[in-house]
């Protein structure tokens, strides 16, 4: 079985992974630490790596029983059975966030992509039936996990569609035109160097 575990920083992707490899009994696959073990990148500026999703994409290549975690792991294209997208209340993961002490700029990049769904909106148009998305809001680690595994065990119905843009911006016509973000069609796997999003920017 191959899945991956997506989301915006914050939203527990690690966390979670680690506690789900243990009850799956499957290896668990840092992409950050990939991308670093193989030399997956274009570039690097101030220890921010660029990622090369196709090199990442070769050399998991014919490999199975892994659980790939990371912000980029829904851009692969391998042959997943199951691909989660956590989420998470922009009022709580901005508590997370400050907790870590990320820099106030990446906290706003980094809500606003979950505002807007990002993550799950990209995943959805590669992965399309095979998305499903916990929201992790007010729920332990281990909540989260027992959520997904009803899901994959077929004894709770998978959902999509979470929807936070009101709530983080207040009301319809207020949240912005984003230019990169893709109002139609198949996102753009490429590198979007000048995007400030570290989604985006395909940044670890
Ligand atoms: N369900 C949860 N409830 C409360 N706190 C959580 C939960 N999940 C994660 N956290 C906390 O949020 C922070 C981020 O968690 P974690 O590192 O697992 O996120 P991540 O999605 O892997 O982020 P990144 O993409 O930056 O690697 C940690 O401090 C963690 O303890
Ligand atoms: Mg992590």
């Amino acid at each position: 079985m191959i899945l991956l575990l997506t989301g915006t920083p914050g939203t527990g992707k690690t966390l979670v992974g680690k506690v789900l490899s243990d009850r799956l009994g499957l290896e668990l696959l840092e992409i950050s630490d990939l991308v670093r073990k193989w030399k997956c990148y274009l570039d690097v500026e101030d220890d921010t790596y660029i990622v090369d999703i196709e090199c990442l994409s070769k050399h998991l290549k014919g490999r199975d029983d892994y659980i790939l975690v990371g912000h980029l792991s829904h851009l692969l294209e391998l042959d997943a059975d199951w691909v989660i997208v956590l989420r998470t209340n922009p009022k709580e993961l901005e508590e997370r966030l400050k907790s870590r002490r990320y820099p106030e700029d990446k906290i706003r990049d980094n809500l606003e992509s979950e505002a807007l769904g990002i993550c799950s909106y990209e995943a959805r148009e590669i992965y399309g039936e095979k998305v499903f998305e916990v929201d992790t809001s007010g729920k332990r680690p281990e909540e989260v996990v027992s959520e997904i595994l009803d899901v994959i065990w077929g004894r709770r119905k998978g959902y999509y569609g979470i929807d936070y843009l009101e709530e983080y911006y207040g009301g319809e016509g207020n949240a912005p035109v984003r230019e990169d973000y893709p109002t139609h069609g198949p996102p753009d796997l490429s590198p979007h160097p000048s995007s400030r999003s570290h989604i985006h920017g395909h940044r670890i």
